[in-house]
């Protein structure tokens, strides 16, 4: 090797292993940077959530929040963490999208052998949580879940690009694969098999999330941050309460 690629590689490997491998007497270095994370904190000031202006139904309460973050250029305002727990009671957390919401829910699409959908089929019951960070926002809603109609999927798989639809047959999600090209080699098949019209593979669909308890939180000053919490009366009205922060 030529000693000028000699020493570019060199340059890479030992910046590599400093990442990796700390040198003794770099604790210190290390310990600043840790003093530093409890240092951070910022001031909430972006809004302001009053319960006398926040609507009575906690969707059109979403629906404002929701579309003032599609107007706001937020980062992916679409992106929700999705909460499960499995029949062991361990919870287990990933982002999803919300692919529609109306009265009847908040729905998402996955393959329905993942982990996650492992963990309804065991415990139907789940948590979302948007974070609009720009906006100091964040909503929490759960509830109990269930599929979607088979036609809403279809319907859904429809308007999806060719490669993710090809994808949904590429990927057996949360599985264990030899390695990437597995997933490459299994594109190829879906393709040849299904040209350019595959059907909805069976083990692919959506959930809706049926809320039973919603959460608004908008940062305020001084740690006293606005939380707005929704929950069923027994006649199945909401009851809107202020939660401290
Ligand atoms: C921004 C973003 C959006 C995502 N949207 C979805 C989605 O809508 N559906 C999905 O199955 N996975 C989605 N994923 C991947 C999941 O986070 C996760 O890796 C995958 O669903 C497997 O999760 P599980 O093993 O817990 O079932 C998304 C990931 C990111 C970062």
């Amino acid at each position: 090797m030529p000693l000028a690629s000699q020493r570019q590689h060199w340059g890479v490997y030992l910046r590599l292993s400093t990442v990796d491998k700390p040198r003794p007497g770099s604790e210190t270095a290390d310990n600043s940077a840790m003093s530093k994370l409890s240092d951070l904190r910022k001031s909430y000031e972006q809004g302001e959530l009053d319960e006398s202006l926040a609507v009575a139904e906690p969707l059109l309460q979403f629906r404002q929040w929701f579309e003032h973050a599609l107007a706001s250029d937020v980062h992916e305002p679409n992106a929700m963490t999705l909460a499960t727990v499995g029949a062991d009671g361990r919870p287990s957390t990933r982002i999803v999208l919300i692919k529609a919401f109306d009265e009847r829910g908040i729905v998402w699409f996955t393959n329905y052998d993942s982990r996650k959908g492992r963990e309804l089929a065991a415990n139907p019951f789940a948590a979302l949580q948007f974070h609009w960070v720009d906006l100091e926002r964040v909503v929490r809603i759960e509830g109990r879940v269930e599929r979607v109609e088979s036609e809403v999927s279809d319907d859904y798989f429809r308007s999806r690009p060719l490669d993710s639809r090809l994808g949904a047959w590429a990927s057996p999600q949360s599985h264990v694969i030899a390695s990437r090209a597995t997933l490459v080699g299994n594109a190829a098949k879906a393709a040849a098999q299904h040209g350019l019209n595959p059907p909805r593979p069976p083990n692919w669909g959506g959930y809706r999330l049926v809320p039973q308890r919603w959460e608004f939180w908008q940062g305020r000053k001084s740690r006293l941050h606005d939380r707005l919490s929704y929950r069923l009366d027994e006649a199945g009205g909401w009851i809107k309460e202020r939660l401290a922060p």
